[in-house]
């Protein structure tokens, strides 16, 4: 019962790592584990549409974001699609079209890499559902999108479900697998059920190296090797800190894996820096905020400029105040998100 034409959608969300990704092998395989929140505001809904294709193109599809056509994006769905033949291979039989939105303002300088690559990962496990005759079983569903994803963008692996993901293989989370994410098995403290995360959006500019580029100057880097060790070792720390819920302890390693990535990049050849002189304001402001109040408030950076500012629900007034009066500032059009961990991705 194959059906000639069908149209499915997705909302995907991203996600923030607290444990980083960087560095990779062949294939989208991750030199060390990391560990996300994954968000619940900042999401990309795809809507995906096939027919029977008819031209002789490998891959036939046309790209939209917010009802433009995007045909910058096609390179990396091109590559995305070449990369997951194997596993969808009636990718081949069809023509495409992809309607793409965030729910953040566009060019914000938040990457969409990671919700784009899993709402679409997502959009073809629904369709192989439809038109193949055997599918993958419902119960490995999530697991084979996470798979897709991973090929499309690695940290996308971790944005299909929630609300806290592991990807890449390790002896402290057992399940664990480079081939995708899985959903932390272990106790975590309530305090970081509802754990917030407001972006400063410091820099909304096209970020000058791209997280590709710096995954491959890691190597031949010469502290990758301790920094990979390091990422099990702190992983296996922030099992203990999520079940206990020790606060100056997720702060203390929350910010040291932050600063660490971008010592990675401060000392790869090339070198180069992806902080602002906002984003150390902005640092520095947090800190004598957390010494004078001792607020359990701390940050994290992605491979950009932008600070991810974390803090429990229940301290979220006056650190609101402080966001509202302080930091505000030092973000571009005073702009920033509000948003908070969640739990995964949903069709719709
Ligand atoms: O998924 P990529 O290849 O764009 O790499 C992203 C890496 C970081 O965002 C910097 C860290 C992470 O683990 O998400």
């Amino acid at each position: 019962q194959t059906r000639p034409e069908g149209q499915v959608a997705w909302e995907a969300p991203s996600n923030i790592a607290l444990i980083k990704y960087w560095g990779k092998r062949d294939n989208q395989i991750p030199e060390n584990p990391s560990l996300s929140f994954t968000l619940s505001n900042c999401k990309t809904i795809t809507t995906l549409s096939y027919k029977k294709k008819t031209s002789e193109a490998d891959f036939s599809f046309e790209v939209f974001l917010d009802g433009n056509k995007q045909d910058d994006f096609k390179p990396k769905i091109q590559t995305f699609f070449e990369r997951v033949l194997p596993y969808v291979p009636f990718l081949k039989d069809y023509h495409f079209t992809i309607e793409t939105k965030n729910t953040f303002p566009h060019s914000s300088g938040i990457a969409s890499s990671a919700s784009g690559m899993s709402a679409l990962a997502l959009c073809l496990m629904s369709i192989e559902k439809t038109l193949v005759s055997d599918p993958i079983q419902d119960s490995y569903f999530n697991q084979k999108a996470s798979f897709l994803a991973r090929l499309g963008s690695g940290s996308a692996c971790r944005s299909i479900e929630g609300d806290i993901v592991v990807w890449g293989e390790n002896e402290v989370v057992s399940g664990s697998t480079n081939l995708f994410g899985v959903k932390y098995p272990y106790a975590v403290h309530d305090i970081f059920k509802s754990y917030q995360d407001t972006i400063l959006l410091v820099d909304k500019g096209e970020k000058q190296v791209s997280s590709t580029v710096g995954h491959n100057l890691m190597h031949n880097h010469p502290y990758a090797n301790n920094r990979f060790k390091q990422a099990h070792k702190n992983l296996e720390s922030l099992k203990t800190i999520l079940e206990t819920g020790n606060l100056d302890a997720f702060n203390a390693l929350v910010e040291s894996e932050a600063l660490t990535l971008h010592a990675m990049m401060l000392t790869s050849m090339p070198y180069f820096i992806l902080m602002k002189p906002n984003t150390l304001q902005v640092i520095n402001a947090i800190w004598a905020f957390r010494q004078k109040t001792g607020l359990p408030i701390s940050f994290t950076l992605d491979a950009g400029a932008n600070v991810h500012v974390l803090y429990p629900e229940r301290d979220a007034a006056p650190i609101m105040a402080f966001i509202n009066k302080d930091l505000r500032k030092f973000c571009q059009n005073e702009q920033f998100i509000s948003d908070q961990i969640g739990f995964g991705a949903n069709r719709i």
